[in-house]
């Protein structure tokens, strides 16, 4: 006999129809371990894992459980942030399609469009500028503190680590309840992300830090604070100015990615911005994820020559290794970014000569798209394939890949956390475990222990 067991938890579950019936809405579950029945509501295309705890077998029995390890097929939260649908190619902030947005519009513009939902109006957008213009300088202290890691430290490590020093000299930033305290931490952040990538590059070079200059964009500050030398003041290339300025809007949000989800994690527990902000870019250090674009840098000098992608990519199909800047999680089609950076290349090279490198990742991306093994795997290019090339033309060592991908997509990390924030049904994110271990035994004395 099937018993049924509609579910009410905060009248979210199934409800009878005023004609009797159950409503449509709804996912039918049968547990054939107790022949019960569940009615599960649907809740924007998912059903919500706590109604699953209900299923249970008896009163002992914790309730049923989703396995989902690296969170494949979970939704964490609602965000109206930023849009992607990986099979067709499509990456919109907003509703706005990436293409337009990197065509028409500044990086502070789309920073400021990620974090207040809307495009500034032309008064908005100066006042945005004038505000994080005027949190881009470090304390005396943050300069001494970088001054402190060894000549030859990753500029990521360093990065890293000042964004969570930065923590010591704003201390209010823990209070993230308060909408003024948090917008507040929110310029600084995005205000002094180029300020730290700089004395990073310019520690490892031995040279003098250069103190940010207020009457330059965004982009060319970051180039004025990494290159300027002696000239009273540095007068930024317009070309590789706006193709930074392209590549910092194509990073600068990418949804529940890694580094992001570290994000809202940390900063669920109300963890302060600078210290969440440092974890996201630990996270995005990783080989997979952020540190890709250094690691394609990496291979390309491994390949070495047009002649040698053939064979390199038999060892990949052989399983000796990924191809860096190939595949993502969510895209399963062309990265819409790849294509743009792929544009925005040609523009640098017109300027800095074409980078050998290049030849080789034509070769790579031309063979690897023919092939079966990577056809069937929907494997495609992504953002990292080319934004190395790149900044390996304009003279960035492949230790800076990473951080120049940090600082834009500080404005999406802190788009994230805001929203996590004021989200009423958001809690610390702690989640389930399937215990595999043993099961009680005591503790026997030293001398019995046997190894
Ligand atoms: C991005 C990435 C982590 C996504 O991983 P994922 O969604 O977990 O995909 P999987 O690791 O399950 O890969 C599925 C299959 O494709 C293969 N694959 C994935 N990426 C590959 C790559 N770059 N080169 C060769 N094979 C790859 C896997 O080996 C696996 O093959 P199998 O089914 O025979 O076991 C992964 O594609 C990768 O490591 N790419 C290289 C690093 C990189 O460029 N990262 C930047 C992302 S923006």
């Amino acid at each position: 006999m099937v018993k049924q067991a509609a579910l009410d938890v905060n009248g979210r579950l199934a409800v009878e129809k005023k004609g009797g019936g159950m409503d449509n809405n709804c996912l039918s579950i049968l547990d054939k371990r107790t022949n019960a029945t569940y009615e599960i509501p649907f809740h924007q295309g998912t059903i919500r894992a706590m109604d699953l705890r209900k299923i249970k077998t008896g009163t002992e029995d914790f309730g049923l459980m989703t396995y989902d390890p690296a969170f494949m097929n979970t939704a964490s939260c609602h965000s109206a942030i930023t849009f992607i649908d990986g099979d067709k190619g499509i990456l919109r902030y907003r509703g706005y399609p990436i293409e337009q947005l990197a065509e028409k519009c500044s990086f502070l513009e789309v920073a400021y469009l990620l974090l207040n939902g809307e495009l500034p109006t032309a008064a908005q957008l100066n006042d945005w500028i004038s505000i994080v213009t005027h949190h881009t300088m470090l304390h005396e202290s943050t300069k001494h503190f970088l001054e402190g890691f060894r000549y030859d430290a990753h500029p990521m490590g360093m990065f890293i680590s000042t964004l969570a020093a930065l923590a010591t000299i704003y201390p209010e930033a823990r209070n993230v309840h308060d909408p003024v305290t948090r917008r507040l931490q929110i310029a600084r952040l995005i205000g002094k992300v180029p300020t730290i990538a700089a004395y990073t590059y310019r520690h490892g070079l031995g040279y003098p830090y250069v103190y940010p200059d207020n009457d330059l964009s965004y982009p060319e500050n970051l180039m004025s604070m990494l290159w300027k030398m002696t000239e009273p003041q540095f007068k930024p290339n317009p070309v590789m100015a706006r193709a930074l300025d392209i590549l910092f809007i194509l990073h600068a949000d990418h949804e529940q990615n890694c580094s992001a989800n570290v994000m809202r994690s940390v900063g669920s527990s109300q963890a302060d911005p600078f210290v969440a902000t440092a974890a996201a870019a630990a996270a995005l250090w990783g080989p997979l994820h952020g540190g890709a674009n250094e690691e394609v840098l990496r291979m390309l000098d491994e390949i070495g020559c047009k002649d040698r992608v053939p064979a390199y990519i038999e060892s990949i199909k052989a399983g000796k290794g990924k191809l860096m800047g190939f595949g993502h999680r969510i895209y399963k089609n062309y990265d819409p970014r790849a294509r743009i950076i792929k544009q925005t290349a040609e523009r640098v090279f017109e300027i800095t000569g074409k980078n050998p490198k290049l030849e080789i990742a034509l070769e790579l991306e031309r063979i690897a798209l023919e092939d079966e093994y990577f056809i069937k795997r929907k494997l495609y290019p992504n953002v990292d394939f080319y934004s190395g090339i790149i900044y390996q033309a304009m003279g960035f060592p492949p230790e800076m890949f990473t951080v120049l991908f940090a600082i834009p997509r500080t404005a999406g990390w802190l788009a994230q956390w805001e929203e996590m924030v004021v989200d009423p049904e958001q809690k610390i994110a702690r989640p389930r475990q399937i215990y595999t271990g043993y099961s009680k035994r005591d503790v026997v004395p030293m001398e019995k222990r046997v190894a």
